[in-house]
């Protein structure tokens, strides 16, 4: 009884595992994951600087493209320190908080999530 079982279990174990892999094999391979549209974005700074209003403001920083506009109400400075620089370059603002101070790591972490692209090389 034992072995007959034990048999019954081998069979329908083995018939599982190939219906899995015909399974696997039959099915259309999946698509391959695009790169997001976000990560392969270059963008120039003309069109950073179409974007430089309270509502729509992007900005370019260490050569990576961020949209803040929904961050601008969140940072804790006077509104002023931080929209003067839409729409522009604003690496060392960034950098110094222009009072020569950086920005803390978790402002960073914060910074990448705003990422729309990455800033196009100058030109020579
Ligand atoms: C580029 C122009 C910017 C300027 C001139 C600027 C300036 C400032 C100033 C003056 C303060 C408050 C005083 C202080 O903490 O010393 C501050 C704090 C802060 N800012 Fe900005 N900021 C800018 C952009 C940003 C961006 C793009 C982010 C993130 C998305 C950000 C995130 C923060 C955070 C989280 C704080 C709190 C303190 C810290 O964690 O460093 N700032 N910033």
């Amino acid at each position: 009884m034992t072995s007959r079982l034990f048999v019954l279990a081998t069979i329908t174990f083995w018939l599982a595992v190939i219906s899995f892999a015909f399974t696997a094999w039959w099915l259309p391979a999946p698509a391959p994951v695009p790169l997001s549209a976000t990560a392969a974005r270059v963008l120039s700074l003309a069109e950073v600087a179409r974007h430089a209003s309270p509502d729509d403001c992007w900005m370019a920083i260490d050569s990576q493209v961020y949209d803040l506009s929904s961050y601008l109400p969140d940072h804790p400075a006077d509104p002023a320190v931080i929209l003067a620089w839409c729409g522009r370059e604003a690496s060392e603002a960034y950098r110094t908080k222009q009072k020569g101070r950086p920005h803390s790591v978790r402002a960073d972490h914060l910074l990448d999530t705003y990422r729309i692209g990455a800033l196009e090389a100058p030109r020579r």
